[in-house]
């Protein structure tokens, strides 16, 4: 396994593999890697002859106040699993080297209608730097092929919509959700919730279990499943729900119905003390 810390040195090494008929697929990650970024390399290594992973905690993506500077950084552990599961190359950039004039005079990929809602609202600059950062990445590796999880369903829906907008050569490819054996998503942040925290945080898990059962016995009224998907987090103690909504699975607009032919996906996101978890899942398909 290489490691390039430069944007030449990855790109060599990428062009390298490309030469020797190669395809080329990323996972671009923050690092704290766990069992979900895993199920992204191992996808990557099945749809792919060279896995990259990009590990950059992106300080574009953070607002005022978010958790940048406490956002767990354990590289050695990320390179051993990185080696582990069977990665070609790992590229560790440095803030510099990722925006060489800063983050407030970088260039920025705005995806509008997709940026400012949900999760865009409660982080207004968030999607911009995942975009931007993203974009990057692709330029720089420039791969066939890049996984995302599922559990951001925001992030790889306006993924998916810049590619296409921007005429990026890659396939996006996503994968479901990987969970703790009790139903958490996995997520880097779990490790901040505490005891109580945690044992409340399936209250998402829960709330979606019952939406997804509610529309299979023939509930369609969008806001009913409202109600039963906000019912189990408003009455957990540890949880301040933020949302919990019913949408398009592509374009995110709210439904009034759910109908056969309009792919719906439930929406979850809560605050636990000051760790806020999301969670989705498709209701029908
Ligand atoms: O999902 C993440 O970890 C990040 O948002 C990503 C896609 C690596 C961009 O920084």
């Amino acid at each position: 396994m290489q490691v390039a810390t430069t944007i030449p040195s990855a790109r060599q090494a990428v062009e390298q593999a490309r030469a020797e008929g190669r395809r080329i697929g990323l996972v671009p990650t923050m690092g704290a890697l766990h069992a979900g970024h895993l199920a992204l390399v191992e996808e990557c290594r099945r749809l792919a002859d060279y896995a990259a992973v990009s590990i950059f905690v992106n300080p574009a993506q953070f607002g005022p106040g978010e958790d940048y500077d406490r956002y767990p950084r354990v590289l050695e552990d990320d390179l051993r699993m990185c080696e582990a599961a069977g990665v070609d190359l790992v590229f560790k950039p440095s803030a510099d080297e990722m925006y060489p004039r800063g983050v407030p005079d970088a260039t920025f990929v705005e995806v509008p209608g997709l940026s400012h809602v949900f999760e865009g609202v409660i982080r207004p600059t968030h999607f911009r730097g995942v975009a931007t950062v993203v974009l990057g990445l692709f330029e720089i590796v420039r791969p066939d092929v890049a996984v995302f999880g599922q559990k951001d369903y925001q992030q790889q829906a306006l993924l998916r919509r810049m590619v296409e907008d921007l005429h990026v050569p890659v396939e996006i490819v996503v994968h479901p959700i990987v969970r703790e054996p009790d139903g958490l998503a996995m997520s880097s942040r779990n490790i901040y919730l505490d005891p109580d925290q945690r044992r409340g945080s399936l209250a998402l898990r829960r709330a979606l279990e019952a939406a997804v059962a509610a529309v299979a016995a023939g509930e369609s009224d969008a806001d009913r499943v409202r109600q039963i998907l906000r019912s189990p987090i408003e009455s957990e103690g540890a949880a301040v729900l933020d949302y919990a909504e019913v949408v398009d699975a592509l374009s995110l607009e709210k439904l009034g119905r759910i109908e056969p032919g309009r792919t719906a996906v439930a929406l979850v996101a809560a605050r636990f003390g000051k760790t806020r978890l999301i969670d989705n899942a498709r209701l029908t398909e």
